[in-house]
């Protein structure tokens, strides 16, 4: 019983910051974002009646620490009666250091676990499943421009565009590959538990989605870019104002952050966004693609530049 799954990670324009519920890893808030084309994490599960417990393998090595987050996955997935699993993952780009690694891992190594026990899940079903093990997995279930939208007592996630609709580019901007001192889960409940901020944020956010999910239906790159980098900076401004603080920034991303004001003010289209880590992912119109590379790859401190358009869903890719 075998499968293997292929996701892309995503990345908020609007979001995803503090738990409504940690037990169930609920979100206190909504989020939009778009999954990528060009990074990619390849999961594959092997459940065996020969394994005595799970074995985890990322990037070849076995991974202890990650491992009780992967086997409470496969439990969600799969029911915590069944078989050991051994689960390799394998990624093209630097982990767990801002790039959203977790959301394209979890999202396929619950592709994968439910395919390798022949539970044949919805796609909405996947996404809350991955959701419960990363909130910003649930995203990669979907392709293009997703939103993920929290009522009730559960997440929907919907479709709002498909990738070739508008086909944005991302150049990503790494500026370290070292972890990132603070997972988001630890961080977001500090957050939640000290920052002033915290009512505020939440009560802002119906607004800020409901001007990105109009600026990406109307394709409105100006308005996007605005709402984008406001959710951006003030989800940073909650880190910064939290106790103890968390700054994810180095001088690096200052800098790139720079860069991009001088290439709006020379009249490109791009905008940027940062996650929890220190690397800088710079969107922009296909026709700006290169001069924002170059620009980017010119910033004193960038190490790396990754290149992306928009990706699909993700997917199952073999089974046996
Ligand atoms: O939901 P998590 O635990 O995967 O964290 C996501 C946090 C951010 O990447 C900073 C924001 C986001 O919406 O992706």
């Amino acid at each position: 019983m075998q499968a293997t799954a292929i996701a892309q990670p995503n990345i908020a324009f609007i979001k995803d910051w503090g738990k409504r519920d940690v037990e169930r890893n609920l979100p206190a808030v909504g989020s939009i974002s778009i999954t990528l084309s060009e990074l990619y994490t390849e999961v594959s599960v092997v459940l065996s009646p020969e394994l005595r417990s799970d074995e985890l393998f990322v990037n070849g090595e076995e991974n202890q620490p990650m491992l009780p987050r992967i086997s409470r996955c496969l439990d969600n997935v799969i029911g915590a009666q069944r078989l050991r699993a051994r689960i390799a993952s394998q990624s093209n780009f630097p982990i767990a250091a801002g790039l959203a690694s977790s959301a394209s891992a979890f999202a396929a190594t619950t592709v994968a676990a439910a395919s390798a026990a022949d539970l044949s899940y919805g796609t909405e079903e996947l996404a809350r499943l991955a959701g419960q093990a990363s909130g910003s997995a649930a995203r990669s279930l979907y392709g293009g421009f997703a939103e993920l939208k929290n009522s009730n007592d559960t997440i929907n996630l919907i479709a709002l565009c498909e990738a070739d609709s508008w086909p944005l580019q991302v150049v990503v901007a790494i500026t370290e590959t070292g972890p990132k001192p603070t997972g988001s889960t630890a961080a977001m409940e500090i957050f939640r538990e000290t920052s002033p901020f915290y009512a505020s944020w939440i009560e802002q956010q119906d607004q800020d989605l409901e001007i990105a999910r109009h600026a990406i239906v109307q394709r409105e790159f100006a308005q996007l870019a605005t709402v984008a980098e406001h959710s951006c900076l003030k989800m940073h401004s909650v880190m910064w104002a939290s106790r103890p603080p968390m700054v994810y920034w180095n001088s690096a991303t200052m800098r790139c952050m720079q860069t991009v004001r001088r290439l709006q003010a020379d009249g490109c289209s791009v905008f940027f966004t940062i996650d929890a880590g220190p690397q800088l992912k710079a969107v922009c119109l296909p026709e700006d693609a290169e001069a924002v590379s170059k620009a980017l790859a010119e910033t004193p401190g960038v190490q790396q530049l990754m290149m992306s358009g928009l990706g699909p869903a993700a997917r199952l890719v073999s089974k046996t």
